[in-house]
């Protein structure tokens, strides 16, 4: 096999752009993934790179580059049709003839990566100082004084209370999504008796709905197979979503938990009459600490944690989960878990 085949079979295969630039900074060549990436009508040969590439630091570079006849170039960063690239440039001189190579690594998705770590990170931080300042705050007036007076003194360690608790339910959130997302919380598969699940969570939550003025109603079978799962974490499922039913239905409305069998399939469904999410957001509500109002939430003691859980356990049951909402009338949340065989 001769050398040209096996170099040509390397820059068709390669998962990184290759760009030949002449001495004159046209183009001479570039390989499948290049113009996959940046699509050139009529091909790149003979083009200047400015009609190929439009990013100016780029442009920039290469004609230092050509100038300095290669010498030492850093790699950049480039931001084009929405996606970013690493470029690293390789001069090729030969018999007083230059060239250059560059190479587009595509790293859109190490720049995606970054970006939801720190926003992940000061979510956390944003999330954990509120209720953090909220405690400082009230210790601080009772050392100062506030504790001579026994009503202030317990009004304030209540305060104190439900803001620590809620940091805890925050960590205790954090830190199952994180097992989930890891894989280290495995998901023990073993038959549950779905229907018994949703009939005794939803029990837990009577009193809750009563104390808002939620009528609670259920259309459960008689019957129902069970599924392949993991009770604790499908009880979580449904703790979440009830607990959301609840908390986004004002008083006087109805929250309803039915289940039903379809084909190999057990299905479960949290249907609420209350402010309904916005088209838009639906795509976005499984995200870490998505809240559709964040203010309206926050008093209501959300952190945006509990669909991204619910969302993790279903994929981990290779289940399915489905939303259905209008804003003013209700939502519907229901996911279906196969049933044992
Ligand atoms: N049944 C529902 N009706 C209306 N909006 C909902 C409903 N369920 C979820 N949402 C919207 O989706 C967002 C995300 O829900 P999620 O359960 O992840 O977070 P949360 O309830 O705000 O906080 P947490 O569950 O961590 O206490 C909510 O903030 C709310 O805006
Ligand atoms: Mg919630």
């Amino acid at each position: 096999m001769g050398k040209n085949v096996i170099l040509e079979s390397i820059a068709r295969e390669m998962q990184t752009g290759v760009l030949v630039l002449n001495g004159s900074a046209n183009a001479l060549y570039a390989n499948p993934f290049f113009l996959n990436s940046f699509p050139v009508e009529g091909g790149v040969e003979g083009r200047a790179v400015g009609e190929i590439v439009k990013d100016p630091v780029l442009l920039k570079t290469v004609g230092d580059f050509i100038k300095n006849l290669g010498g030492i170039s850093e790699d950049i960063e480039i931001n084009e049709g929405g996606r970013f690239f690493s470029i690293h440039l390789v001069p090729i001189k030969e018999r007083g003839d230059f060239k250059m190579l560059l190479f587009f690594q595509d790293i859109t998705e190490e720049k995606r990566v970054e970006t939801i770590k720190k926003d992940f990170v000061a979510n956390v931080s944003h999330e954990l100082r509120t209720p953090l300042a909220s405690i400082k705050g009230y210790s601080e007036t009772l050392l100062d004084g506030g504790m001579d007076d026994q009503k202030t003194l317990k009004e304030f360690l209540g305060v104190i209370d439900r803001h620590a608790t809620r940091m805890a339910r925050l960590i205790d959130d954090l830190l199952i999504l994180s097992r989930l997302e890891s894989h280290q919380m495995t998901i023990v598969s073993a038959p549950v008796d779905i229907r018994d699940l949703v009939v005794t969570t939803a029990k837990g939550f009577e009193k809750q709905a009563r104390d808002k003025g939620i009528t609670m109603a259920s259309g459960m079978p008689g019957k129902l197979p069970r599924v392949l799962g993991d009770r604790d974490r499908l009880e979580q499922v449904v703790v979440n979503l009830l607990d959301n039913a609840i908390k986004y239905t004002p008083s006087g409305g109805t929250v309803s938990v039915a289940a039903s069998k379809t084909g190999e399939w057990v299905r479960v469904e949290i249907r609420d009459t209350g402010i309904g999410i916005p088209s838009g957001d639906i795509p976005r509500i499984f995200e870490r600490f998505y809240r559709v109002d964040k203010a309206r939430s926050r008093e209501l003691g959300g952190t945006g944690l509990g669909l991204a859980i619910v969302k993790h356990i279903i994929q981990g049951h290779n289940g399915r989960l489905q939303v259905e909402s209008t804003p003013g009338k209700g939502s519907v949340f229901s996911f279906s878990i196969r049933s044992c065989p």
